[in-house]
């Protein structure tokens, strides 16, 4: 199979919640060993694509707990090698300002409380997945080019400091999370990103900023701030995903990823 006639996965987080860009779809339930996922299938030019909505239909599941493993694992069964995964964040630096679009290319992890392997020990054994580049960065050299070509603000690499969440940061842990050398601040990036990583995707984050940090700004960060600055960018989101889907994956791929190096995790769990 070569890189077009193989389906990329789309990962919706907070304010991209509608496909409607996608032609002939329809819905597919996933049945996986940790839960039952919901995605919408369908094409843009020609590339089949799987979009789910990380949060549930209706926003209804807070970061803490999504259910990542599942999440994951329906989008491997779908076949899937390139996932793009949408994240609103709130930005450490005065100089990345709300509207930016950030791609990742390192994270620092705080949260707390969270399943972050499906290596559980027993017959997956005990496995260290390397996490030196987590995010693939030739299919995030595409999405900045396309990005370009749209004329969006977009940044190329960057730390993506994942919270625990729900709640917003503290003026303090913003300026630490700055000092650290985080980049961006959001509740959901890791375990995504790590469990990507253990079943062998290409996989990015598209960060969307939509706030400065908590103290940054001089007033209160609210949930209705967040949302706004989405429903403001989420056009241009679209725009990129329906430009860079079709060709994501083509370019020589560096991050040493791939469903063929998938390290032996065992598919017999599959319902
Ligand atoms: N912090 C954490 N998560 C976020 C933020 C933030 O400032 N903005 C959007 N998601």
């Amino acid at each position: 199979m070569n890189a077009s006639s193989t389906p990329v996965g789309v990962i919706g987080g907070t304010g991209v919640y509608d496909p409607a860009w996608l032609t002939e779809s329809f819905e597919r339930e996933v049945e996986t060993p940790y839960g039952t996922t919901r995605v919408t299938g369908g094409h843009t030019e020609g590339r089949l694509v799987y979009f789910m909505n990380r949060h549930g239909a209706g926003h209804r599941v807070p970061p803490h707990r999504v259910n990542y493993r599942a999440n994951l694992w329906a989008l491997r069964k779908l076949g899937i090698r390139v996932v793009v995964a949408t994240t609103a964040v709130g930005s450490l630096r005065r100089t990345i300002a709300p509207g930016t679009l950030l791609l990742a290319d390192q994270f620092l992890d705080f949260t707390k409380n969270r399943i972050g392997t499906f290596y559980d020990g027993g017959d997956d054994g005990v496995v260290h997945t390397d996490m030196t580049s987590p995010y693939c960065s030739g299919v995030a050299h595409t999405l900045f080019e396309c990005g370009q070509t749209l004329s969006l603000p977009m940044i190329l690499g960057g730390t993506y400091v994942a919270t625990e969440g729900p709640r917003f940061e503290s003026s303090a842990e913003v300026a630490l999370f700055g000092r650290l050398g985080g980049d961006v601040v959001g509740m959901t990036g890791v375990p995504e990103v790590v469990l990507a990583r253990e079943l062998g995707f290409c996989y990015v984050t598209l960060s969307i900023v939509t706030n400065l940090g908590a103290g940054l700004s001089g007033s209160p960060l609210t949930h209705e701030e967040v949302l706004g600055l989405m429903a403001a960018t989420v056009g241009s989101v679209r725009d990129l995903l329906v430009s860079s889907l079709p060709v994501l994956g083509e370019a020589p791929c560096s991050c040493g990823a791939g469903p063929d190096r998938l390290p032996g995790l065992s598919t017999s769990k599959d319902p």
